[in-house]
């Protein structure tokens, strides 16, 4: 049984390593398309500092050693979310009429049971996109960021952790849909503009195979 009907509903995932740029594109793809944008990522943090969380310990520890947090915790929180913003966002130009919503969700899945518990207990998804660069180029962004971000991970220790389990359990995830004909890989080197050019290119033909014309 899953919570949304995929006719109706899109989601599009979005990977890449730490720091690859994936919130970046998300911000402007919701300008643009008026798509709902969940980070998982963003959703457990706000989780760990709700007060009377029974996940709060769970979570930080998880995200300090750059592991992956139950998936369990993150599918709840993911589809809470998602029933909420059917109900805000009903009736919306762009997407969310008659039950219709298009989400981006950004972070997720990271392991190979999120992917599939998603896909068979929450909705179908249409597509992921990956954001593809080097660890170079991540770490340099990273600690740029760390300057202004506040975030407990964005420091060297946690930084090398975060790219162990990206590789050892998201690039699976990643191949997986690859094997489906599923991703479309995106080179992430460039600047927010170059890389956005080639994302519209690929959320145009994903909406123009799932949204009906008269949305
Ligand atoms: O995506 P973001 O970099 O914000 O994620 C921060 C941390 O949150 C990850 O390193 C991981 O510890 C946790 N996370 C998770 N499962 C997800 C997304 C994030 O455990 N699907
Ligand atoms: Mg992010």
């Amino acid at each position: 049984m899953v919570a949304f009907d995929s006719s109706k509903v899109t989601v599009v995932f979005v990977l890449g390593g730490p720091g690859a740029g994936k919130g970046t594109q998300c911000s402007k793809l919701v300008k643009d398309y008026n798509f709902c944008h969940l980070s998982a990522g963003d959703l457990l943090r706000a989780e760990q500092n709700r007060d009377g969380s029974q996940y709060g310990e769970l979570i930080r520890t998880n995200i300090r050693e750059g592991k992956i947090v139950p998936s369990f915790v993150t599918l709840k929180l993911l589809e809470n979310a998602m029933t909420d913003v059917l109900k805000t966002k009903s009736g919306e130009d762009k997407g969310w009429r008659d039950g219709h919503g298009r989400f981006l969700i950004d972070g997720f899945p990271r392991k190979m049971d999120q992917a599939q518990l998603f896909d068979d207990e929450i909705c179908l998804s249409s597509l992921v996109i990956f954001y593809d660069t080097t660890e170079e180029v991540l770490e340099r962004r990273l600690l740029e960021r760390a300057k202004t971000s506040g975030r407990e991970d964005d420091n060297i220790d946690s930084i090398r952790k975060r790219f162990r389990t990206y590789k050892n359990e998201t690039m699976p995830v990643i191949n997986y849909y690859e094997g489906k004909g599923k991703t479309a890989t995106i080179d992430g080197s460039g600047s927010i503009e170059e890389v956005y050019v080639v994302t519209t290119g690929v959320i145009d033909k994903v909406l123009a195979s799932t949204t009906p014309k008269q949305l």
